[in-house]
């Protein structure tokens, strides 16, 4: 007998049945309310509404637990390869070893770009930022592949396209960045890994040879992971919403991308990396900015501090903040700015404003600081989250098609004018 709850509307009582999840997560399901009532339920931003069902990604924001179809992120990002996570993340199961090496040998196989997509990106001017290019690029690979725009694609079909993003999107991340450096664009290579030939693509020139540093590999591995999926987050909604429409995968991710790119969401990475070499070039002592981000008063806040979701540490954060001291170790590397980011969490953890809003460094706090340690610039962190979230966006948008849901279509409280009749603009 599934639980119910009861509602009273103008002393009328309404049944409406309980949801329950497999970590016992409860909802009241609404959607026959209006039908019913002739109420909505109204929840700006969607704090407290859920918009699916999903098996892809627990989190509980409590207890700072998070895992992909039911492996802890901790054991993930220290054994797995990106690959591995992507497969699980997408078809539900970690992969055996044919079905890895059938699965890494496809997407070798689909790491080159058309040509012609080289004038399209020539086309943009220098410094544009790489995530306004790859956001159009990522749409523009419909253009080059219109099968994908066919509804009813057969399974065959989708898994060539979600082996063409996973394979194509590192190699439009490196050109968007080349070009937007002026630099030549290097070419895939078979020989090298994933990350191996994504690092490659990055930071090869002609003048010499570059072999891509273990440390380097196995950290941008491990930052893949940790960045490939966060249940339903902005921009996993937004390609989730776009692909109700049977708009297809290439669009779906685009606009992923897009929304990924605010300073609220994924954009945050490379805002708290200019937060904190502002504050160091300041040089006026982080209580003033402590003050500031409390300061209601003051649009200025902790970038990298808060969370939707988590109101204890992000998992993520704990992770890449450990492998922040390994990697700069093991590379030599002495970066200021990572010091005053540790005493930057150390100040907000200890002030009540913070502590009482459950505000804790969230994943972008600390993966800017491995970045610049990986030789990659400010302007494509935020590229780099996207490369991780990718796999999370397709297994949401496979999950949703397949679940046959609607289109997705939120109601609204009017609140604007009521009926008015037009006047000529002489009589107004
Ligand atoms: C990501 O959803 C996901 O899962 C996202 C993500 C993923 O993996 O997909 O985890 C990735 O987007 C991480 C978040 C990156 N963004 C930032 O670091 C930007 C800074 N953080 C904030 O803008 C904010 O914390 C959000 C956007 C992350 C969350 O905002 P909410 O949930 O809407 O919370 P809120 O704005 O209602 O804040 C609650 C209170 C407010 O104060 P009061 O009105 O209660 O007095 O906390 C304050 C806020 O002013 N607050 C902050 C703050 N974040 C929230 N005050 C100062 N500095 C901050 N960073």
């Amino acid at each position: 007998m599934s639980k119910t709850v009861q509602l009273i509307i103008d002393n009328k009582s309404y049944e409406l049945p309980v949801v329950e999840g497999s970590e016992n997560e409860k909802a009241i399901d609404i959607s026959k309310l209006r039908a019913q009532t002739g109420y909505i339920t109204l929840d700006t931003g969607y704090k407290n509404t859920g918009a699916t069902k999903s098996g892809i990604t627990f989190l509980d924001g409590e207890k700072g637990i998070l895992s992909y179809r039911g492996y802890p992120i901790e054991q993930l990002a220290e054994k797995a390869d990106f690959l591995e996570v992507c497969y699980l993340l997408i078809y539900g199961d970690l992969p055996s070893t044919k079905e890895f090496n059938a699965f890494k040998e496809n997407i070798t196989n689909h790491t080159l770009i058309h040509e012609d997509m080289r004038i399209f990106l020539d086309a943009y001017p220098t410094k544009a930022h790489p995530m306004g290019i790859l956001s159009a690029a990522v749409c523009t690979l419909s253009t080059f592949y219109p099968e994908s725009q066919k509804q009813n694609r057969s399974d065959e079909a989708v898994d060539l396209t979600i082996q063409r993003l996973l394979a194509k999107l590192p190699t439009l991340a490196a050109w968007a960045y080349k070009n937007s450096i002026g630099h030549p664009v290097n070419y895939p290579k078979n020989k090298y890994s994933y990350c191996e030939n994504f690092l490659n693509m990055m930071f090869a020139m002609p003048a010499f040879d570059y072999e891509p540093d273990p440390v380097v590999v196995n950290a941008l591995n491990k930052l893949l992971i940790l960045h490939a999926d966060h249940e339903q987050n902005c921009s996993a909604s937004t390609v989730r919403i776009v692909g109700s429409s049977q708009a297809n995968l290439y669009a779906s991710i685009s606009s992923g991308v897009s929304a990924l790119w605010g300073p609220l969401h994924g954009g945050a990475n490379q805002a708290v990396i200019e937060m904190l070499e502002k504050i160091m070039v300041d040089g006026g002592g982080l209580m003033k900015w402590i003050n500031k981000a409390k300061d209601k008063d003051d649009s200025f806040r902790l970038m990298g501090f808060g969370h939707r979701v988590y109101k204890n540490f992000d998992p993520r954060a704990k992770i890449i903040k450990k492998a922040a001291d390994d990697v700069l170790n093991k590379l030599g590397i002495v970066d200021p700015v990572l010091d005053i980011a540790k005493e930057l969490e150390e100040v907000a953890l200890n002030d009540d404003y913070f502590k009482s809003r459950g505000l804790y460094p969230n994943v972008d706090f600390y993966s800017g600081i491995i970045y610049r340690a990986l030789g990659i610039p400010t302007e494509m962190f935020t590229v780099m989250f996207a490369m991780g979230r990718l796999p999370g966006w397709i297994a949401q948008w496979k999950e949703m098609m397949a679940d046959n849901q609607p289109i997705g279509r939120p109601r609204q409280i009017y609140t604007g004018s009521k009926e008015r009749d037009y006047s000529d603009i002489h009589k107004r």
